[in-house]
């Protein structure tokens, strides 16, 4: 199976011109076979990037992501893009859930269920984050799992999957105090708490055919780490996204 790094390049960059040439970069990387790229820029850069995107023939381009996405498709929803609007732009992928939406907009995980269904439902892939706080870390890892086993408990509630909708999700495991610290969790660690992940999915929804990936201070001098450890699939990426030479670094050929 490839593996799959996700840029988030979250609120950047600051204007249209420099997403077009942190994008046109990102597709002229020789990119490692057993590698498949996802871009998720903010929404506003989209329409353009998907553009950009059509017009590439080549194998193992990047695909294209949004970093969130409403319940509903159309209506009085000031400020909301529904699942058809970010489909029609050519956008495969969706992050739901960030813990960033979490903690600055007080997304709960019943938004985010209702997010995570209404993409399912368009065809979307969902890229869901889930992870625990420092405070909740300090108590151990027993309460990290518990933390965030509810968390996937009530964000998939009432989904069922079949092979289908099963390889349409993705579970980023980011614990928040290892995102935008420097404090990365260590691969061993990162693997524990992924393969409880994988295990509870299996047992709680009985679905088989998904990718759970690492989240939190993961750069060019530490993804290969995380990438070679077999229950990690993936990882999910902030900061290190947003240069073009740390982010070829990343997902290239190595030389
Ligand atoms: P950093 O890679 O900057 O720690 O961010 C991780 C993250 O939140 C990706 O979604």
């Amino acid at each position: 199976m490839k593996k799959t790094l996700i840029a988030n390049w979250k609120e950047n960059p600051k204007n249209e011109k420099m997403a077009i040439a942190l994008f046109r970069a990102a597709t002229k990387v020789r990119q490692l076979d057993n590698i498949q790229t996802i871009i998720c820029p903010p929404f506003i850069y989209l329409e353009k990037i998907a553009g950009i995107a059509q017009s590439l023939h080549k194998k193992n381009h990047p695909l294209l992501g949004a970093q969130d996405v409403f319940w509903e498709d159309k209506g009085a929803y000031t400020g909301e893009v529904g699942p058809a609007m970010l489909k029609k732009l050519g956008v495969k992928y969706v992050i739901v859930g960030h813990s960033e939406r979490r903690q600055w907009l007080n997304e709960t995980d019943s938004m985010i269920n209702k997010k995570i269904k209404a993409a399912l439902d368009a065809g979307l892939h969902i890229i869901l984050c889930v992870g625990e706080s420092a405070v909740v870390r300090k108590k151990g890892i027993v309460a990290s799992e518990r933390f965030v086993k509810s968390q996937l408990v009530k964000d998939l509630k009432g989904i069922s999957f079949d092979k289908k909708t099963s390889s349409q999700l993705m579970v980023a495991y980011e614990p928040i105090w290892a995102i935008g610290t420097g404090r990365s969790s260590t691969p061993k660690e990162a693997a524990l708490m992924i393969s409880y992940i994988k295990k509870t999915l299996t047992s709680h929804f009985a679905f088989r055919n998904f990718k759970v990936l690492y989240g939190g201070s993961v750069n060019n001098k530490n993804v290969d780490s995380y990438i070679q450890c077999n229950e990690i699939d993936g990882a999910l990426v902030g900061g290190a996204s947003l240069k073009a030479e740390t982010w070829k670094a990343m997902v290239g050929k190595r030389t």
